[in-house]
């Protein structure tokens, strides 16, 4: 398998020194991705800005903004015949990030935003065979807003987590997910170690791509 697997949070800058973003760690996708390579598979791995080590053995693509993620992922994407895309891409970013730094005398106290590109929309007529997998990160019982996304951005597989709770989702190093699949028979993993629930992701795909 030829995998491409996007991990961490992505950077919407303010200006020079500023940006809007998220908690993710990169772990989660990390893990998808070593894991991946530890089976033998061919990986590429679209990191946003994280502070992890890069695990031997795979390609390395480094980017900041959503449209980054969105140009290496369609670069990316035709050498491979799957996709985990568990980056946390921020959905928004300032409509006019600013060259310099901003005075706080200067600063308005209203940030105008304007919407980020949804990278699984824009490339959901690219599957030709692939697969596709996507992660939903939601406050509260990840079901129906996971469901939801599995069929609106035309997914195999929906890993839909609860991220309120401590032990799961953002930072954490165990999670608690849902495996949301289009034939409606979900399966509710119990609390694993990220590493196990890459495990369970890799071997899905695994077992999916050989049926095709
Ligand atoms: O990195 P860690 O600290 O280990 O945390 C792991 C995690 C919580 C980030 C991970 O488990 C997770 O849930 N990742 C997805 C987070 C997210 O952005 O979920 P979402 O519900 O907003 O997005 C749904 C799907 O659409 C995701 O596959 C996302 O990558 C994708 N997306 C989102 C926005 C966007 N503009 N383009 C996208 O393709």
């Amino acid at each position: 398998m030829r995998m491409l697997v996007t991990a961490g949070p992505t950077r919407e800058p303010i200006d020079p020194v500023r940006f809007i973003s998220n908690r993710s760690t990169g772990k989660m996708g990390f893990a998808i991705a070593q894991c991946a390579v530890a089976r033998g598979h061919t990986v590429t791995l679209v990191a946003g800005p994280v502070a992890l080590a890069t695990p031997p053995g795979l390609q390395r693509v480094d980017v900041v903004s959503a449209r980054d993620m969105l140009k290496a992922v369609e670069t990316h994407l035709p050498d491979c015949n799957a996709l985990v895309m568990c980056a946390a891409v921020a959905d928004w970013r300032p409509r006019q990030p600013s060259a310099v730094k901003l005075k706080k005398r200067g600063m308005s106290p209203v940030l105008e935003l304007e919407p980020n590109p949804d990278i699984l929309a824009t490339i959901r007529d690219r599957k030709n065979g692939r697969v596709f997998v996507g992660f939903a990160a939601e406050t509260g019982d990840p079901r129906p807003e996971g469901r939801r996304k599995l069929a609106e951005k035309g997914l195999d597989l929906l890993v839909a987590n609860d991220v309120s709770r401590p032990d799961a989702g953002f930072a954490a190093d165990t999670n608690r997910v849902v495996l949301l699949t289009p034939d409606g028979k979900d399966q509710t993993l119990p609390l694993l170690s990220k590493q196990e629930v890459a495990e369970r992701i890799v071997t899905w795909v695994e077992q999916v791509l050989a049926l095709r």
